[in-house]
């Protein structure tokens, strides 16, 4: 009978009968926890760090005590959370935004990437989309029914965005970009000029952007962060999905955001309950609470700013890897084709380490050859300094093993 479902669900992993390789699908990432391993592969700053700022916590015990969060909110979000981040963002990229026309809050930004390209995509559109970069961006557009067209990015320009990589696959059936920015899994933040002629390209042939910035807040040497949907021309055809788990470490609360121009949100506004439901009454008390103390980012961000450091100077002298210095975020991208496959070191410093790391495969074509690692868990800068030390003790181990000279 299974194979009366729909023909685009057939190759997801994580399922009872697929192998799994990815952390993090299926039950892996259980057992694996369960048996003591330690997890790099979770794209959640501090995992497994038990703490809550105390500014959300008090506000959740509060709310618990009234009860009044055993109720659903607007389908499209609680309004108080909706002017506090119209707020931010007009702060932060200097954007009008009503708070009532041009932001749904989503339950979390997986639900929200998938809901901004699937009133778009019908079958045999083609979607541009740079590798490596978020799993889901490929996925997603399958799923939705598109066709995913790698664009490759390459380490030679920092993976910038190069338009010429995006002009040779253009065709009459192209209908959107989706890009990651800052990136995931390299943390790349596409500088103006990458942007500028993107968004050139894009109006010139009439395409849609999706632009998710799930990793917007954290971003390192006073880079600029500029959001696409800022530069003129670009509201009208770009959608932003946003999200308070990396940030601002509160994956488990499950809360994101869309945000769009009118005639977009009128269609998404009307087909949440739909797709989406409504998200956690709870959950969104916990994101204005964290939206209102801007102590937490300030905080987090002197610490993973640390965490990257330490990362890039541990990664970057391991004999045969190649590390870049990550320009924001929580994620580290190494190149260690030296070694052998993503899946064969993987696998080695799984068995040999007991560190779960991702492979590089799902994030692209460009991923063959690397490990994504993110540096920023535990809850102690000794601990993420411990593990990454594992980590090269293990693979120049592997190096001696493959007759490499050091
Ligand atoms: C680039 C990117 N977008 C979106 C998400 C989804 O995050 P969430 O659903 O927790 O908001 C992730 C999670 O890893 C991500 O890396």
């Amino acid at each position: 009978m299974k194979n009366k479902m729909n023909a685009r669900f057939h190759n997801l992993q994580g399922g009872l009968f697929s192998k799994v390789t990815k952390a993090d699908v299926g039950e892996n990432s259980g057992r694996l926890m369960e048996q003591g391993y330690t997890f790099m592969s979770w794209a959640d700053p501090f995992f497994p760090d038990p703490s809550l700022p105390e500014s959300i916590k008090q506000v959740l015990i509060d709310e618990i005590n009234q009860g009044l969060v055993s109720h659903y909110t607007m389908p499209i979000g609680n309004l108080e959370l909706r002017t506090l981040i119209a707020q931010r963002l007009k702060k932060k990229y200097h954007v009008d935004l009503d708070p009532t026309r041009n932001i749904l809050i989503t339950p979390g930004s997986d639900s929200g990437l998938i809901y901004a390209m699937m009133p778009f995509l019908q079958e045999g559109d083609e979607v541009l989309i740079p590798d490596p970069s978020y799993p889901s961006n490929f996925l997603d557009v399958q799923l939705c029914g598109g066709k995913a067209i790698h664009v490759p990015l390459s380490p030679k320009n920092n993976y910038q965005l190069d338009i010429s990589e995006f002009e040779k696959r253009l065709t009459p059936h192209t209908k959107m970009v989706v890009i990651t920015h800052p990136n995931n899994p390299t943390g790349t933040v596409f500088n103006r000029q990458s942007l500028e002629a993107l968004c050139h390209f894009i109006i010139q042939n009439d395409l849609i952007l999706i632009c998710d910035q799930a990793f917007e807040d954290h971003i390192y040497d006073q880079l600029e962060m500029i959001a696409p949907m800022s530069i003129e021309g670009m509201f009208e055809r770009t959608v932003t999905v946003f999200s308070i788990s990396k940030g601002l470490g509160l994956s488990g609360f499950r809360v994101g955001y869309l945000v769009s121009n009118d005639q977009f949100m009128d269609v998404y506004y009307g087909g949440t309950v739909n797709v989406l439901g409504a998200t956690n009454t709870l959950a969104q008390k916990a994101a204005i609470a964290a939206l209102k103390d801007e102590s937490i980012l300030q905080r987090y961000h002197q610490e993973l700013f640390i965490r990257r450091n330490d990362a890039y100077e541990i990664l970057s002298s391991i004999p045969h890897v190649k590390a870049i210095q990550p320009e924001s975020g929580i994620l580290s991208w190494i190149d260690v084709s030296k070694l052998g496959t993503s899946s064969e070191v993987a696998q080695y410093l799984l068995e040999h380490g007991h560190i779960s790391v991702n492979e590089g495969t799902p994030y692209g074509y460009q991923g063959e050859g690397y490990l994504r690692i993110v540096h920023a868990c535990f809850d102690s800068r000794q601990k993420a300094i411990k593990a990454l030390q594992t980590i090269k003790d293990c693979l120049i181990q592997l190096g001696k093993e493959k007759g490499l000279a050091d």
